[in-house]
């Protein structure tokens, strides 16, 4: 579908009916574009794209996706073909910036219902703070610099979570992703800053219609996205709405543009 038609469509209801996203297109932050399924959150209340993917320009440089209820992280980049988005933990800077011993407080989780999902070019670190006993394992590396803890801290290269935590008597456990060719690539930084110097290197995560409403809607040639119910629970309530030539729809688009699923 040409992307200039939409547009023109959208803009053109935009401004005859109420509550339609203003706009489909694509808009910029620092050297990163910004094109469907994300968008912009300060565009529009509701707009084009997928639940979950609005992001947050700051000071017109920084690209920020809100995700769970204290984090946020920052994209570094969007690869709109491979459809993945490289993502590096925002809300952790500090202790990323500060201290060579990276002193992550979350973990990384993510909704079943998301767009986003973990990929195979990822790892995991998993990191263990204040332990009462040292630790043993030979894939358990202690951290220098952890100045808040009278005990030990490690960091845990191995496959998957060991149960250390209790083991060792640590006072927490963080799982933290990493892109894989960084923690392989990891054994040539200084030990002292290896970690945070991974930590730093980000993640990666695809992102895939967040729903059989989003994907029967892209299916049928139409874009997914959001806008206002103004006759039912007012302006406040967002509806799912699939954006076609013709105007938005509630499920998808009539068959002119692509095959008919309904
Ligand atoms: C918007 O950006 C995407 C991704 O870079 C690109 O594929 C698309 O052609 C752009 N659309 C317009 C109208 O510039
Ligand atoms: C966009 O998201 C950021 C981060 O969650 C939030 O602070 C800001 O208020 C949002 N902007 C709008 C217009 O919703
Ligand atoms: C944001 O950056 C773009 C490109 O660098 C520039 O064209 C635009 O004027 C800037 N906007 C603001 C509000 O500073
Ligand atoms: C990290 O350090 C740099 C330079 O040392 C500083 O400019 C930046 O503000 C720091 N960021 C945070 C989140 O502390
Ligand atoms: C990393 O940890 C997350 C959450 O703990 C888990 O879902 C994922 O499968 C782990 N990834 C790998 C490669 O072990
Ligand atoms: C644990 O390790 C620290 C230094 O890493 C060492 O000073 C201490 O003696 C060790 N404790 C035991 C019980 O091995
Ligand atoms: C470290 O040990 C001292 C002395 O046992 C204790 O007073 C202090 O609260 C401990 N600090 C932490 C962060 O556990
Ligand atoms: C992180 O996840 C691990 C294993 O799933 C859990 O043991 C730990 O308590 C979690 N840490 C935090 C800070 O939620
Ligand atoms: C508004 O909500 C009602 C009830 O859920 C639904 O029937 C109607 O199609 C919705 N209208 C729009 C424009 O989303």
């Amino acid at each position: 579908m040409p992307p200039l038609l939409l547009l023109l469509a959208v803009l053109l209801l935009s401004s005859t009916a109420n509550g339609y996203p203003s706009t489909c297109s694509n808009a910029t932050c620092g050297d990163l574009t910004i094109a469907y399924p994300f968008w912009l959150n300060s565009s529009s209340p509701s707009s084009c794209g997928y639940r979950g993917l609005g992001l947050a320009c700051e000071g017109n440089t920084t690209l920020i996706l809100p995700a769970q209820s204290h984090h946020r992280y920052r994209v570094s980049y969007i690869d709109y073909d491979t459809r993945s988005v490289f993502l590096v933990d925002d809300a952790e800077a500090e202790a990323l910036n500060t201290t060579t011993c990276p002193h992550l407080h979350f973990n990384f989780t993510i909704d079943a219902s998301s767009a986003l999902h973990l990929t195979r070019s990822d790892s995991n670190i998993t990191f263990f703070y204040n332990c009462k006993r040292n630790a043993s394992s030979p894939s358990a590396v202690e951290l220098t610099g952890c100045p808040d803890y009278n005990g030990s801290s490690y960091a845990f290269t191995g496959d998957g979570y060991t149960g250390a935590a209790d083991e060792y008597g640590c006072e927490a456990a963080v799982v933290a992703p990493v892109l894989d060719a960084h923690k392989k690539a990891m054994v040539e930084a200084p030990p002292a800053s290896r970690y945070v110097e991974v930590l730093k290197g980000g993640f990666e995560l695809n992102y895939s219609p967040h729903s059989v409403q989003c994907g029967a809607c892209e299916r049928s040639g139409g874009w997914c996205g959001y806008r206002h119910n103004q006759t039912h629970g007012g302006p406040g309530v967002v509806g799912f709405a699939c954006f076609c030539d013709g105007g938005p729809t509630d499920d998808q688009c009539e068959s002119t543009s692509g095959q008919n699923y309904s």
